[in-house]
């Protein structure tokens, strides 16, 4: 038995091959004879997991996408169909909901993971770009997908940030205008967020994602002792000519991973079976109600995943500069490579300087992200927000000192693997 199914999945495959003789050697390029250093850590799990979230996204999206509604007046009583009738929907619709905040979660450590071992310096820079373009792109798919339900925080949630718009000098209110299609969220904003939502990003994704890895494949991977492999010795167990620290990413990472894949899936499963709106963090309870024009919620805020940005915005008294600092906060992330002036990449080999700053701008994101998520009528908490304001951009803006003021260890000359 076994004779006849080998017998025909290799005659299968060379019939591939002598038709399209490309595709062997790009699998091998990227994953029997990528090769990725041997001392990765559990930090570099979050780019496979980033992945597999996306392919969830994708599929539990499309599903929903045969039962939604796309227009004001049918579009929540159509999630609640999902949610009641359709066989499973209730499972697919979380699925999707809980994959958003997740998606958020494993990209979040996975930047950070690029923070800490200086994954963005050379020659990884066009990585990093990618990967803030994939950030800027998902934040827009994630907003406009939380705009579909129709809920009372998808209508005023959308209602603020479009608006936010209107702070632009001169065309300000044409453009909020142009978004929205109306004088307010409406039919039309639904119409055009659908459109945008369910194809036009997932595709802008799905090609950021490969140009991120295809870039990245170019150059090779960083690791967490931020030693260039590929400038060591050569040579190891399956090639003269690979670097001796490297190992194939197939089969040695593809079950490291898959391993990590199926931990993520149980952490997921219990949220999406007994905790779906995460205490009001992955689904508020305002979204719980119909769309209403003439109800204001209580506290209007965004996703948790916003939050830090959001206070930022809060915090400035002006609107046009509390625009400019939250757009900023994002833009400042794009430049990293050239901040950073350190002569070493990883933090492990970086003095206590960095090790404190590093630490302090995770802490001020983290409680940025809390204030965000609150109703903002603390005085004393909007001084604090804008101490961590200023933080966050000074962490940036004084990089180039800092980086080069700080004591670095020496780094060894090929990686370490005891930790
Ligand atoms: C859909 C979202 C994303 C996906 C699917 C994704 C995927 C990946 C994968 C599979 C890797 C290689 C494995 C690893 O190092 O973890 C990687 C590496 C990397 N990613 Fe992403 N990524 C995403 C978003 C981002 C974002 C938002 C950034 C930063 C702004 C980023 C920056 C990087 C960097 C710098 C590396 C190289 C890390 C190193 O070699 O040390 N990625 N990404």
């Amino acid at each position: 038995m076994a004779n006849i199914f080998t017998r025909t999945a290799t005659g299968a495959m060379d019939w591939v091959n002598a038709r399209a003789p490309a595709l062997m050697p790009m699998y091998r390029k990227h994953m029997t004879e990528y090769y990725a250093p041997k001392n990765f850590n559990i930090w570099y799990i979050f780019g496979v997991l980033s992945m597999v979230v996306l392919v969830n996204q994708i599929v539990t999206g499309i599903f929903l996408t045969m039962h939604y509604k796309p227009s004001a007046a049918e579009a929540f009583a159509s999630v609640e169909y999902i949610m009641r009738d359709v066989e499973w929907g209730w499972l697919i619709r979380y699925m999707h909901s809980t994959g958003a905040s997740i998606f958020f979660i494993v990209v979040y450590l996975h930047m950070f993971r690029g923070l800490m071992y200086g994954s963005y310096q050379k020659p990884r820079e066009l990585v990093w770009i990618l990967g803030m373009l994939i950030y800027l792109v998902l934040m827009a798919e994630a907003f406009m997908g939380y705009v579909l339900p129709w809920g009372q925080m998808s209508f005023w949630g959308a209602k603020v940030i479009i608006s936010l718009f209107g702070a632009v000098p001169v065309i300000g209110q044409g453009l909020t205008e142009w978004i929205m299609g109306d004088y307010l969220p409406s039919d039309a904003t639904l119409g055009r967020f659908f459109a945008l939502h369910v194809i036009a990003l997932p595709l802008v994704l799905l090609l950021l994602v490969v140009l991120h890895l295809g870039a990245l494949h170019e150059v090779g991977s960083n690791n967490p002792d931020g030693v260039e492999i590929k400038k060591g010795p050569k040579g190891n167990r399956w090639s003269p000519t690979a670097p001796a620290d490297g190992i194939p990413f197939h089969p040695y990472y593809t079950v490291k991973d898959t391993f990590y894949v199926f931990a993520m899936l149980i952490i997921a499963s219990f949220v999406i079976f007994f905790a779906p709106a995460f205490g009001g963090w992955f689904l508020e309870h305002d979204n719980f109600t119909e769309a209403n024009r003439l109800v204001t919620p209580e506290h209007i805020k965004p996703v948790w995943y916003y939050t830090p940005f959001y206070a930022m915005l809060r915090v400035v008294p002006d609107k046009l500069g509390g625009v400019l600092v939250m757009f900023g906060a994002i833009i400042v992330l794009f430049f990293l490579p050239w901040l950073d002036r350190a002569k070493v990449k990883s933090y492990r080999y970086r003095g206590w300087l960095s090790w404190v700053l590093l630490l302090a701008f995770a802490f001020t994101f983290v409680w940025l992200g809390k204030i965000g998520a609150g109703p903002g009528t603390d005085p004393v908490e909007t001084v604090i927000g804008r101490f961590l304001t200023a933080y966050y951009f000074l962490f940036f803006l004084t990089m180039p000192l800092w980086t080069k003021l700080d004591k670095t260890r020496p780094v060894p000359e090929r990686v370490t693997t005891h930790d």
